[in-house]
């Protein structure tokens, strides 16, 4: 626990900072000229990826490292303290399909950890900006062929897992103790540099399992950085006119997707084209077989923290320059890798269904959704 490198002035603390959105935010504060705290357990590969920014930024007394274990109250109030942040973006979770696996470790990071980081927090002198990551999961399962409206921030929460149940816990805990505060809804966060956090079978299996005619708002990691940036930065009497202080994040009407056009589409830019076999449509008729997404109405996110930049062909532009030369390795890959996917037993179980079952997958697969 802790760090031994001097305190910085009036830093923003990011938590989660080694995870997927988190090394986007922090660099994205880095840029635009804040001095950051980055802050996620203590484990060799994030004290590697903290020295190179320590090399980079440390100096200008702008960097610092500072690991915590936030599920323990003592190291989480000691964060608060020793850095005296003046904006805090909290980021730590544990996600699916990982919150199935480990239910109570969830229940533990998701809540219980927010709840100790908005006591620390409000038991500061001046308590700092509070931007808490929150999901689309807190609205629940949505069947498209009952649902025409987009989701927006006064769209009723009605979480149906554990997930988005953690997830409006945690909303409730800032709203309750905190003054200054936002609440960023994700959609489905996607990263150009494919090859990141969420690409390996697990997600790989959890993705085959959902509905292939699942809307789903996604956005780009940058633009995810952008938005808590702006979150941050936004003064106190402009985010407390946006009704609940509540953004749903995603990107550009082009970003508004289904769910089984995501994976071709990203694999066939890296050259892996037909790599990944087919999923199932939802049941248009059963409500209980459909995921917790569907597309978001960002006008209002965009309007107060102008976060937009990279459109879905930009993603696959951008995929596709990546990969490069090895587009061509790719190519000869693509059909092996669509035979271990067929073979993998989270994909043999749905053999000879018409329709998808995300929530009886993920139970056999990963352990229940819910979380009694
Ligand atoms: N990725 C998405 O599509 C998505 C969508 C909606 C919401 N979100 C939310 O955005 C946030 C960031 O998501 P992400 O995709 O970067 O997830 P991630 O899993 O990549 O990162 C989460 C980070 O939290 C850290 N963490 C876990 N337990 C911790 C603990 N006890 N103490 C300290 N740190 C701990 C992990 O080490 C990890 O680096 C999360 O709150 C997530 O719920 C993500």
């Amino acid at each position: 626990m802790g760090s031994l490198a001097p305190r910085l002035r009036d830093p923003v603390l990011v938590t989660g900072a080694f995870g997927l959105v988190g090394r986007a935010v922090v660099e994205r504060l880095l840029a635009d000229g804040r001095a950051v705290v980055a802050s996620d357990l203590d484990t060799p590969a994030f004290h590697r990826w903290a020295r190179r920014l320590g090399r980079l930024h440390g100096e200008r007394g702008a960097f610092r490292a500072d690991p915590a274990d936030l599920t323990d109250e003592h190291q989480t109030r000691h964060l608060v303290w020793s850095n005296r942040p003046r904006a805090v973006v909290h980021l730590a979770a544990v996600i699916p399909p990982a919150c199935y696996q480990r239910p109570g470790l969830a229940r533990r990071v998701n809540v219980e950890a927010t709840g100790h980081l908005v006591e620390a927090v409000a038991a500061a002198s001046a308590p700092p900006r509070f931007v808490l990551a929150s999901s689309v999961a807190v609205y629940g399962r949505r069947n498209p062929h009952r649902t025409s409206d987009l989701l927006t921030a006064a769209t009723p929460v009605a979480p149906s897992d554990l997930y988005g149940e953690h997830k409006v816990e945690a909303e409730t805990l800032v709203r309750e103790r905190l003054a200054s505060f936002a609440v960023l809804r994700l959609g489905g966060v996607l990263s150009a540099d494919v090859g990141g956090a969420g690409t390996g079978m697990a997600s790989m299996d959890f993705e085959g399992m959902l509905p292939t005619d699942q809307r789903i708002t996604t956005v780009e990691v940058r633009d995810v950085a952008r938005a808590f940036a702006a979150a941050v930065a936004l003064p106190d009497d402009v985010l407390a006119a946006v009704a609940g202080r509540t953004f749903l994040i995603g990107g550009d009407e082009t970003h508004r997707l289904v769910q089984g056009a995501i994976t071709p589409a990203i694999t066939a830019a890296m050259g892996l084209e037909d790599a990944v076999p087919p999923g199932r449509p939802g049941d248009p008729d059963d409500d209980a077989s459909w995921f917790a997404t569907d597309w978001m109405d960002t006008a209002e996110s965009q309007a107060v923290l102008d976060y937009q930049r990279i459109s879905w062909p930009d993603l696959l532009q951008e995929v596709h320059d990546r990969a490069g030369a090895r587009r061509y390795a790719f190519r000869l890959a693509a059909p092996v890798l669509n035979e271990v996917i067929r073979r993998r037993p989270a994909r043999l179980r749905a053999v000879g269904r018409t329709h998808a079952d995300p929530w009886g997958d993920v139970a056999a697969t990963f352990g229940s959704p819910r979380e009694h």
